[in-house]
C-alpha cells in the first residue's frame, strides 16, 4: 500500500534520515546516497558533456532521451556504492525545477516511481537550494542565515537563507545567467562546450587589460545585475577586430571578460550581505567552481569582516548530492513532501 504521508512524518526530526537523491535537470543524470544531510554515502554522475560538444551547447531533446537511458544504471550504481537498498532508505529526493522541461521529468517520473514501488516518501527539491546545500556537506557546522550567491549555468542569484528552509531572494540577473555569458563568449571564441572551464583555463595565462564598457558599471541600488549587454560588447569587440584583420588575444579577451563577470557579481553579493547583516557568505553553483570568482570573493568578503565559504568544485557543478542533503532539512522540519501528482516546473523561482 503507497501510503508515504505517514512514513514522511516520521522523518520529522529524524538526525541520521538516509535519503536518496537525483538529478536530471540539465546534462547530467546523477544520483547520490547522504546520510544526515551531510554526510555522503555515495555520488554517480554520468555526464553528457561529450555528447552535446558537438552541438556547442545542451539541445533538450537529447537530454531528455539520454536521461532516460541513463537514470534507472545511475541509481542502481548509487545504491550499490553506498552498499544500501532501497529498503535501507528513509526517502528519495528530486529535482523538480528550475531546468530543462523534459530533462526534469526523466528524474521525477524515475523518483515517483521509486517512491511508489518501495513505499518511500518523496522529497521535492527547488534546484537553486540544492545548489546552496552543497556546503552543508562540504562545512558540517555551516549553519543558516548566511547571504548565498548562487552562480550557474541557469541562474545568478543572490538569497537570504534565514534558515534551512527559509529562502529569500535579494537580487540577481535580469537577463542572461553568468554561466550562460561564459558559455556563449566561448563559444564566439571558438572553444569547446562547456565554455566556462575553457575561459576559466585560458584566463589565468591572460591580463585583464580590455575595457569592454565605455563607464565602469556599480552596484545597482536594487542589486539587479545583467550579462546579456556584456556578451554582445564582447561580440562586437571581437568583430572589429576580425573586420581589422588584427589577432584575437583570446587569453586577455577572457581573463578581461572573466574579471568583468565577477568583479561586479562580487560587490552586489557583498552589498547584499551589508543590507542582510550576517557574517557569512556562500557561493555555489557550477561557476562557483571558476578560479577568479572564489579568490575575488573570499578576498571582497574578508575586506569587509565576512567568512566566505564554497565548496570543492565537484559539488558546485551539477550533482545529486547536493539534492538529497537540501532534502534532508525539508524531512527535518517535515516540509516539501511531492506525491504521485508532482511535476516538472521549469521556471521554478526561489
Ligand atoms: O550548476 P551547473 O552545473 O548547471 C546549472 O545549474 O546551470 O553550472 C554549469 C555552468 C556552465 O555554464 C559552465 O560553463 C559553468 O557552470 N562553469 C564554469 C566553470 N565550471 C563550470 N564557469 C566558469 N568557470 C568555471 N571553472
Ligand atoms: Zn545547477
Amino acid at each position: 500500500m503507497y501510503n508515504v504521508v505517514e512514513k514522511f512524518g516520521k522523518l520529522y526530526k529524524k538526525s541520521d534520515a538516509v535519503i536518496l537523491g537525483i538529478e536530471s535537470s540539465c546534462d547530467e543524470t546523477a544520483a547520490a546516497v547522504v546520510r544526515g544531510g551531510r554526510e555522503v554515502l555515495s555520488s554517480v554522475i554520468a555526464t553528457q558533456i561529450d555528447i552535446h560538444k558537438r552541438f556547442g551547447g545542451v539541445v533538450p531533446e537529447i537530454a531528455s532521451r539520454n536521461h532516460t537511458l541513463s537514470i534507472n544504471g545511475v541509481v542502481g550504481e548509487a545504491l550499490e556504492k553506498a552498499s544500501l537498498k532501497f529498503s535501507d532508505l528513509d526517502a528519495i529526493a528530486v529535482t523538480y525545477g528550475a531546468g530543462l522541461a523534459g530533462a526534469l521529468l526523466v528524474g521525477v517520473s524515475a523518483a515517483k516511481a521509486y517512491s511508489y514501488a518501495n513505499n518511500l516518501p518523496l522529497i521535492k527539491v527547488n534546484h537553486i537550494e540544492g545548489h546552496i546545500a552543497a556546503n552543508f556537506v562540504q562545512f558540517k557546522d555551516l549553519t543558516p542565515p548566511f547571504t548565498a550567491c548562487v552562480a550557474s549555468g541557469g541562474h545568478t542569484s543572490i538569497v537570504d537563507v534565514k534558515d534551512y528552509n527559509s529562502y529569500g531572494l535579494v537580487g540577481g540577473t535580469l537577463d542572461d545567467a553568468i554561466g550562460e555569458a561564459f558559455d556563449k563568449v566561448a563559444r564566439l571564441l571558438g572553444l569547446p562546450y562547456p565554455g566556462g572551464p575553457n575561459i576559466d583555463r585560458l584566463s589565468k595565462r591572460g591580463t585583464p587589460n580590455i575595457n569592454f564598457f565605455k563607464t565602469q558599471k556599480g552596484v545597482k541600488k536594487d542589486l539587479s545585475l545583467s550579462y546579456s549587454g556584456l556578451k554582445t560588447a564582447v561580440v562586437n569587440y571581437v568583430h572589429n577586430l576580425k573586420q581589422k584583420g588584427e589577432e584575437i588575444p583570446l587569453e586577455n579577451i577572457c581573463a578581461s571578460f572573466t574579471h568583468n563577470a565577477v568583479d561586479l557579481l562580487c560587490d552586489t553579493t557583498v552589498a547584499a550581505a551589508e543590507n542582510l547583516g550576517y557574517d557569512k557568505i556562500v557561493l555555489a553553483g557550477g561557476v562557483a567552481s571558476n578560479t577568479y570568482l572564489r579568490e575575488r570573493l573570499a578576498l571582497r568578503g574578508k575586506e569587509k569582516g565576512f567568512k566566505v565559504f564554497y565548496p570543492e568544485p565537484v559539488l558546485c557543478t551539477d550533482n545529486a548530492v547536493m539534492i538529497a542533503a537540501r532534502a534532508f532539512f525539508s524531512a527535518f522540519d517535515g516540509v516539501n513532501l511531492g506525491g504521485l501528482e508532482l511535476n516538472a516546473v521549469s521556471n521554478l523561482r526561489i
